[in-house]
């Protein structure tokens, strides 16, 4: 949550720290600001509540330069969208600005106290207690001032800080939330995520946790906990500059369901070639084992329950999967024979990398599967693979979850192999069955496929249920939540046979109810909540394979995938929905990039 930039070279500042922003709009968008040391020592300031097209507008009238500068895209958590809760934030006397990433916990304890000693606020943020403590700590030694405030501060951050007397260094620091250093030549970069960096360099130097930075155009400068320097590895990113930019698409979103295929044929491609990362995972790990629990949060958690799916009909052995914010707090009752699995996209998701650290003190192994490479869950567990997306920007994930499915069932796979529940014969067609996918789902991705009619059939409605049985009830859960965050719909999924409990009260006339019909062998009890819902008068559509006959039954629009072997047909049935829930937010005039009060990296609990 929040996007964060920094510069200092020979450029003017101003025009990066802005595309920088734009890369970095799907961290927040409830406002965009920059502050720059200008040519006379002084710091400017402009900042606007809206996007970065506000931001932007106004450095239209104003004339702001400088070669060094930090910049911000917010999501709100502590003080409403407003210009004066807009980062950076300044001390009283103007010689500091920050910008900041995360929740400082105790700032109304810490506000309470500058204010006893006479320190005017500007802002209802939690973030402004730091810049003051900065500006009280101050002797003439930014970073000293900075380690000193850090010390007061409980909770997480991501930040960046400026002083009027360093014209040409940015001190930054950051603890739970990510911050990474690129490395130019005579210039240097800082952001809070890879693809503001991606034009630039793809050299880069993480900050780990409790480590502090000084960044002037000629070095980098990192420090730990103690103040002590420390040398760091430069990581090389391997995406692509231009996979993190729209290339004549009408929205990331549509971009990356297209991107599917490939997304699909890359990761599959690493799970069966040499550097295949499940062969540098320890055996035992897999074997002294009697349970697994998988952790994560929204559409990698839908992905979970698939893996789940997987690997106990496979593997026969028991897997629970937990929401990780349930699951940090929840005394979960795991030990050192629990394989714990978590799933994250960024790879920076508070909760789940707290439920890792946590299963971890619980004696668990942790394995992390993470599309970011490097990110802060492949540090926090004890083995991570990759998902190979490439970056995801929609806030809206889409290819993500259809190459987690894809590296989960590589790791049902590699799981059966080690405990040798599966033999030779069925693991060749296993990945045959796998290696069918991409092209499969290409199929879908291109077109419409009628969608667009179908999704301006939708646009008015109240309310939309999706059902399911086993697979396809986690499909439902994931094509509902796909819905809901972009179009704001309010959309259900339930499982097919839970319906009549309770929520078939809610189905009347007209009311749309999108049945998953891929589980062939359930396909039959599935109709049976078809046809109550239809005995309601209930608008039904079904998303149903080809060879799946439905001659007769009580559907009004079947949106039909590709056969395939129906362990593998989430990876297919997602598509369409994907493709439903953009077409529908668009229909009803909304951005399916940037869904209100969403943000891609949840890096806040
Ligand atoms: O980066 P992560 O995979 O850990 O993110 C978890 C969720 O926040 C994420 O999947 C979210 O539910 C999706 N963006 C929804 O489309």
């Amino acid at each position: 949550m929040c996007g964060i930039i920094g510069y200092t070279g020979s450029q003017d500042s101003v025009p990066i720290l802005l595309r920088g922003l734009t890369a970095l709009e799907y961290r927040g968008y409830d406002s965009a600001g920059l502050a720059v040391l200008n040519e006379y020592g002084q710091i400017d300031l402009v900042k606007k509540k809206g996007r970065i097209a506000e931001l932007q507008k106004a450095l239209t009238d104003i004339c702001v330069s400088g070669h060094t500068g930090i910049a911000h895209t917010r999501w709100a958590t502590h003080g409403q969208p407003s210009d004066v809760n807009s980062h950076p934030h300044m001390d009283i006397s103007n010689r500091f600005a920050i910008v900041h990433n995360g929740i400082i916990e105790n700032y109304l304890m810490l506000k309470q106290a500058l204010m006893n000693e006479g320190v005017l606020f500007r802002s209802q943020t939690d973030t402004e207690v730091i810049v003051h403590l900065i500006a009280k700590f101050y002797m003439g030694d930014l970073k000293a001032a900075v380690r000193a405030a850090l010390k007061q501060l409980k909770g997480s951050f991501a930040l960046l800080v400026l002083c009027a007397d360093n014209p040409s260094s940015i001190v930054c620091a950051a603890k739970d939330n990510p911050l990474i250093i690129g490395e130019g030549e005579g210039e240097n970069f800082i952001a809070s995520d890879i693809p503001a960096l991606l034009e630039h360099t793809k050299k880069i130097y993480r900050l780990a946790d409790a480590e502090t930075a000084e960044v002037t155009p000629d070095g980098i400068e990192i420090f730990g906990a103690d103040g002590q320097r420390i040398q760091k590895a430069a990581q090389l990113v391997d995406w692509d500059v231009n996979a993190a930019k729209l290339e004549g698409n009408e929205s990331f979103m549509l971009k990356e369901i297209r991107e599917i295929p490939a997304a699909l044929a890359n990761t599959l491609a690493r799970y069966t070639g040499k550097s295949n990362p499940l062969l540098t995972i320890d055996k035992k790990a897999f074997q002294n084992i009697d349970k697994i629990v998988i952790v994560a949060c929204g559409t990698a958690y839908h992905a979970g329950l698939v893996g789940k799916y997987a690997i106990e009909k496979l593997v026969r052995l028991p897997v629970q999967v937990e929401i990780a914010s349930e699951f940090r707090y929840g005394n979960p009752i795991v030990d050192a024979r629990t394989l714990c699995v978590a799933i994250s996209q960024s790879g920076e998701t508070a909760d789940t990398i707290a439920a890792v650290k946590e299963a971890k003190a619980r004696g668990c192994v942790t394995l992390a599967v993470a599309n970011v490479v490097g990110s802060s869950i492949t540090y926090a567990a004890d083995y991570s693979i990759p998902t190979l997306a490439g970056p995801e920007i929609a806030v809206a994930s889409t290819k993500a979850y259809n190459s987690q499915l894809m590296a989960l069932y590589c790791l049902c796979a590699h799981i059966a192999k080690v405990r040798g529940t599966l033999d030779k014969t069925a693991l060749r067609a296993f990945y045959a069955g796998l290696k069918r996918l991409p092209a499969l789902a290409k199929k879908l991705t291109e077109g419409d496929g009628g969608l667009i009619k179908l999704a301006a059939s939708l646009k008015n409605e109240h309310s939309i249920f999706f059902l399911g049985r086993g697979l396809d009830y986690y499909v439902a859960m994931e094509s509902s939540l796909k819905l809901k965050e972009i179009s704001y719909i309010h959309c259900e999924a339930y499982a097919a046979g839970e319906l009549k409990h309770g929520t078939l009260a809610l189905v009347e006339e007209g009311t749309a109810v999108i049945v998953l019909l891929t589980e062939r062998a359930i396909a039959e009890k599935t109709l049976n909540a078809v046809s109550e819902v239809k005995a309601r008068r209930a608008r039904v559509i079904a998303v149903a394979p080809k060879a799946l006959d439905l001659t007769g039954a009580p559907i009004d629009k079947i949106v039909r995938i590709p056969d395939c072997p129906d362990l593998f047909a989430p990876v297919l049935s997602i598509i369409p929905c994907q493709k439903l829930a953009y077409y529908t937010a668009r229909a009803r005039g909304f951005d399916a990039d940037k869904p209100r009060n969403l943000a891609k990296s949840v890096t806040v609990e």
